[in-house]
Parts: C-alpha cells; sequence; structure tokens
C-alpha cells in the first residue's frame, strides 16, 4: 500500500454544489486516507467574487479568483468544476487540461456544448475527464454503460432525466391537477437547481442526453441540434386519456442505435403501463438499458440534488487518485467519436397516438382515417368520443398507428387540420416502441 503520497486537487466554483462538496470532503477524508493510505488534499478553490462572504466552515486561505495559481501549480492534478456556463471558464478549464491536470465536471452547460472539443483535448493532453457529475444525480449510468456492461452491445437507453419534469408529471397524474398548479407547489421550488423552462422544456434533459450519448456511445451532438420538446403543453387531460387507453406520459430521453444511424430525442412519450419505467415516481431518474447478453436492465436514483451529485464527484476523485499513484492510465476511457449519424426526427419511425377533436357527425373516423392512409400511415385503432367538457355535438377521434414515419404524420395532421369538422388543436404523443416494452 503506497504511503507519504499526497495527491492534490482544487475546486472550482463555491457555491450550492461546490461548498457541498466540501463540507462532505472535510467530514470524509480522514477515512478515505485511512483506506488507502494516501492523502487527497484540497489546495485551492477558485472564486468569481472574492467579496462574497463564505460559510464560516470553509478554510478561507485556499480561496482564490485567479485560475493561474491552479494552472501554474505543478502539484494540483485533479480539478473539479463545480461552476456554470461556457465562458470564461471554458476559456480557464482548457488551459488547466492543457497543463495535465485531469477533470471532473459537473458543468452541464459547458460539457453539453463543448463536450467534443474538450474530449480532444483531453486526448491529446493524456488526462481523464469524468462527466458523470454533470448529470445532475447520483446514477452512474456513463460508468455502469461503459464498465459493467462492457461485454454487452447495448442497442438503447431510455432516461428519466429530468426529475423536475417527473416531479410534475406524477403530481399531476395523482392529484388531477394542471401543470401550472404543480410550478406553484412549495416541494417544485425546492427541486429545480434554478426552477425555470430550462427544468421543463426539455432543454435540461436534452443537455443530459447529449453528455451521455458522446460519453458512454460516441455520438457528437451538440444538444442545440438534437429534438428536445419538454412537457408544458401537457395537459391533465391528456393525463386522464393516457389513462384510458392503458398509458403513462412521461418525459423520456430515447438513445437507439440501428445499423445506420442513432437516435437520440427528448420529449414527453406514451408508455404502457406495465412499463418498469411507470414506477419511477416524483425527483427520482432511471435508466431502462437494453443489451444483447443481458437483456433489460434498469438502475434509479434521486436524479437531483447536491448530496446526490457529490457521490459521484467523490468517487471519480477517489478514483482519480487510485490511478495517479499507481500509474494506471488507459486514455481510450475518453469518447472515441462514432461517425454514424443522428437521424433527423421527420425520418423517425414510431408508433403514435392522436387526439383530433372535431364535429360528432357520422362518418367522421371513416373521413380521418382515410386521409392518413392517404399518407401512407396505417391505423392500428380508432375510437370516437364524445367529452364531456365539450360542448355539445362535439367530440374526440382517438387514433393510433405502428410504424408511421414523423414527416407523413406532420402531413396528414396539417391537412386534417384545416377541415371543417375539426373544432380544436390535435394533439400527438410518441409512443414508446414495442422493442422497448418488456418482453
Ligand atoms: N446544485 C446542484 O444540485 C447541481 C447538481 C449537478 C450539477 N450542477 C451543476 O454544477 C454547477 C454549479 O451549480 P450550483 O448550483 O452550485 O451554482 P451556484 O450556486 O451558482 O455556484 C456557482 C459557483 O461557481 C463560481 N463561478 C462561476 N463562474 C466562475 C468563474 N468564471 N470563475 C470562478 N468561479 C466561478 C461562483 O463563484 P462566486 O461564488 O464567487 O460567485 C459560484 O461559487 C452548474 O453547472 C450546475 O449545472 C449543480
Amino acid at each position: 500500500m503506497p504511503t507519504n503520497q499526497t495527491i492534490h486537487f482544487a475546486l472550482l466554483g463555491l457555491g450550492k454544489l461546490g461548498s457541498g462538496f466540501y463540507k462532505v470532503w472535510q467530514q470524509r477524508k480522514d477515512k478515505f486516507f485511512e483506506k488507502s493510505g494516501y492523502n487527497i488534499n484540497l489546495k485551492k478553490i477558485l472564486i468569481k467574487h472574492p467579496e462574497f462572504t463564505r460559510p464560516s466552515f470553509i478554510d478561507k486561505s485556499l480561496l482564490t479568483d485567479n485560475p493561474m495559481d491552479i494552472i501554474n501549480d505543478e502539484q494540483i492534478n485533479i480539478i473539479i468544476d463545480t461552476t456554470g456556463g461556457i465562458e470564461p471558464i471554458f476559456s480557464v478549464i482548457r488551459q488547466m487540461i492543457c497543463s495535465g491536470k485531469h477533470l471532473i465536471s459537473a458543468n452541464r452547460m459547458l460539457l453539453a456544448a463543448k463536450m467534443h472539443e474538450i474530449s480532444n483535448l483531453a486526448n491529446k493532453h493524456k488526462i481523464y475527464i469524468m462527466p458523470e457529475p454533470s448529470l445532475g444525480g447520483g446514477i452512474p449510468i456513463i460508468s455502469t454503460l461503459q464498465k459493467d456492461l462492457i461485454s454487452n452491445k447495448i442497442t438503447s437507453v431510455i432516461g428519466i432525466m429530468s426529475g423536475t419534469s417527473n416531479y410534475i408529471l406524477t403530481h399531476m397524474s395523482e392529484k388531477n391537477i394542471s401543470f401550472e398548479d404543480v410550478l406553484k407547489t412549495k416541494k417544485i421550488q425546492k427541486l429545480g437547481e434554478t426552477l425555470s423552462f430550462v427544468d421543463y422544456e426539455g432543454s435540461d434533459a436534452a443537455q443530459k442526453i447529449s453528455i451521455l450519448a458522446a460519453a458512454a456511445f460516441g455520438i457528437d451532438i451538440n444538444f442545440l441540434h438534437l429534438y428536445a420538446e419538454g412537457i408544458s403543453k401537457v395537459t391533465h387531460v391528456d393525463i386522464k386519456y393516457a389513462a384510458e387507453f392503458g398509458y403513462e406520459i412521461k418525459l423520456l430521453a430515447i438513445i437507439r442505435e440501428h445499423p445506420g444511424n442513432f437516435e437520440v430525442r427528448v420529449h414527453p412519450t406514451l408508455v404502457p403501463k406495465h412499463h418498469p419505467i411507470n414506477a419511477i415516481k416524483s425527483e427520482y431518474n432511471a435508466y431502462y438499458i437494453k443489451t444483447d447478453l443481458l437483456g433489460e436492465y434498469m438502475i434509479l436514483g434521486k436524479g437531483v440534488g447536491i448530496d446526490a451529485t457529490n457521490s459521484l464527484i467523490i468517487r471519480d476523485l477517489l478514483g482519480l487518485a487510485e490511478k495517479i499513484v499507481y500509474s494506471d492510465f488507459n486514455i481510450d476511457f475518453n469518447p472515441t467519436w462514432n461517425l454514424k449519424p443522428v437521424l433527423p426526427i421527420q425520418e423517425l419511425e414510431s408508433s403514435y397516438y392522436v387526439r383530433i377533436p372535431c364535429s360528432d357527425k357520422p362518418g367522421v373516423i371513416g373521413k380521418i382515417t382515410s386521409i392518413f392512409g392517404r399518407y401512407n400511415i396505417n391505423i392500428s385503432s380508432a375510437h370516437a368520443d364524445t367529452a364531456k367538457d365539450m360542448p355539445i355535438h362535439t367530440g374526440n377521434v382517438h387514433i393510433f398507428m405502428n410504424n408511421a414515419c414523423e414527416k407523413n404524420l406532420h402531413r396528414a395532421i396539417k391537412y386534417i387540420s384545416k377541415l371543417d369538422l375539426i373544432i380544436n388543436d390535435i394533439k400527438f404523443f410518441r409512443i414508446l416502441e414495442m422493442e422497448d416494452e418488456v418482453s
């Protein structure tokens, strides 16, 4: 067992996450020293505003607002990024990587936008980047895919990656209240890091899935270029009808590999009631993975929270320190890029549910289904009802279809929405593919 060795690291940022890390690290570092026999020392903390008052438990002698104090310190081998945003921190991190420092990052925005550049730079300078804490929870999904399932071919990963969105959908469904009413509750205000449209409009999940896609599959996609739709347009009427037809609505992040391309997308999805991912309620996150050898596998855990994120940061810190002590480096760990393209959403073939509010007249279903037929869309079932909350002589036509092309669906909906019998906006949801259901 190595003794008398000290591995030095620096913390970038001392906000909610950074100071949470500091506190847990102070409490636990001696235990890690006892177990490992080497010392892991926090040498410096980078902050932006030296004039801010810091919590009393922080050792103020570690603070600096000058990144060069860390960049030029050759003893510091590891940096933990708990700042936010892209610039100016990207320029700082770039210099740190070039000076040979390994990176553990919780900075989701930066990794989602610059993963390609950071990975390539990291490979060039033979350093590790550990992006898992940026996914915003404690679930070790990247390491599960890269290490535990290394002998498997991963065919799909279906994730609930936004704890805030899952909380909102769960409460809309269980309490039969609107999206806006859930947003007013005290608990939801506490859940979001900074509760904003980013949390529930899909871009939070899009950032996370772009990092996961890069780290675990080598898919090179900027989160701004992938299809991401949030939950703000989901109503409790949608949830009620979904339940009547045997589904729940979940905000799913989907990565699926095909021979010629990848699907990477985020959107509200109808999930068959018996599917295990429907068991994930409130702020919990989960990943439902399909592989060739293991079959189906699901991991779940807290999707938001400082302690949950610090669980991964500390794991990565200990892992990197051990690698440095034992000079155990295998740089292939960073993404190597897969050149297969990501399928544009318009080219997607999926199952869909479409709800068409229309006049309640004989022959309506036939008229609507014949239009879908013209656009090469096969209907698997069609139902009509007279909704109680709609004006007299009006109702809904509900259509289910398999293997429809999204482009054709949009064209058919555009055509149908111009018919005289349509009385309100037509809504559609993608349905979780049969191949992702439990066999
Ligand atoms: N909070 C969570 O539960 C959580 C979970 C997972 C991931 N994350 C990610 O972790 C990051 C931090 O989140 P947070 O909630 O802790 O945010 P926060 O409370 O706003 O803290 C940000 C910290 O970064 C420092 N900072 C920002 N820009 C800097 C710069 N250019 N140079 C030096 N320091 C800089 C700030 O310094 P000053 O204090 O001097 O202003 C502050 O201490 C974000 O990227 C977030 O997405 C957060």
